[in-house]
């Protein structure tokens, strides 16, 4: 078995592995610790050691999801709002962005982002037949690039309001790649009205703040 350390650090976790299953990977890492079964050994023996840091993680996880749910419903029931854009998806598990807002109307558009090609695979795969549902495979640090993709294109309307979601994504964004610059790009390319919800895990106890 390779040193979890190894897999998920020789290049800062930050490439996505996709199909590589000798290498840990954010997606399969989250979906472990949610309990899922899209994962391998690999994938959960880096969630046992994150687990033996940060003994709560499992419990974070879900808050994070449920948080998800919340924003979805209350921005699809109570606002109205009727195009989504989540980036940094991950791989579908329970009550995913589409199934909340569709409860409140069937019609809303939701696409779903994500750099791992596993991601890409797993929801084309669960959306084949969602007409109100896509995929697109970007790197959210190129907003530019990402807002370009067909699959956003063609399915968000830019004269209307949307919500824009990074739930549980942004602390994977090295300092490097300028996460605030990229937020403020996004914020100023989506339309008037729109509505920005952000998770982002931090350890209080790491002396950052
Ligand atoms: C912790 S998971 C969160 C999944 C989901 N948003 C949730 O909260 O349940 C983070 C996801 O972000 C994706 N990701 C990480 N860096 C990314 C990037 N630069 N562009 C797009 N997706 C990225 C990972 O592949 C992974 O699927």
């Amino acid at each position: 078995m390779p040193d979890p350390s190894e897999t998920i650090a020789a290049d800062h976790g930050r490439t996505p592995v996709g199909l590589d299953t000798s290498r840990a990977s954010i997606a399969r890492v989250y979906d472990a610790t949610l309990g899922g079964k899209d994962n391998y050994e690999v994938d959960r023996v880096v969630r046992d050691t994150v687990a033996e840091i940060a003994p709560r993680q499992s419990d974070v996880a879900w808050m994070n999801r449920r948080w998800l749910h919340r924003v979805v419903r209350y921005l699809a029931g109570c606002v109205g709002i009727d195009q989504f854009l989540d980036l940094g998806a991950g791989l579908p598990t329970v009550c995913n962005t589409h199934e909340i807002a569709q409860q409140h109307n069937p019609t809303a558009q939701v696409v779903y982002v994500d750099n791992d090609p596993l991601c890409a695979l797993h929801g084309r795969a669960l959306l084949e037949r969602n007409e109100h549902t896509h995929f697109a495979s970007a790197d959210l640090t190129e907003p530019d690039a990402l807002l370009a993709c067909p699959e956003i294109a063609a399915q968000l309307d830019p004269s209307r309001p949307l919500a824009l979601i990074l739930c549980g994504v942004l602390h994977h964004i090295d300092d490097d790649a300028d996460p605030a610059g990229v937020m403020r790009r996004y914020i100023d390319a989506i339309p008037v009205g729109s509505y920005v919800a952000i998770t982002h895990f931090w350890d209080p106890a790491d002396g950052s703040a």
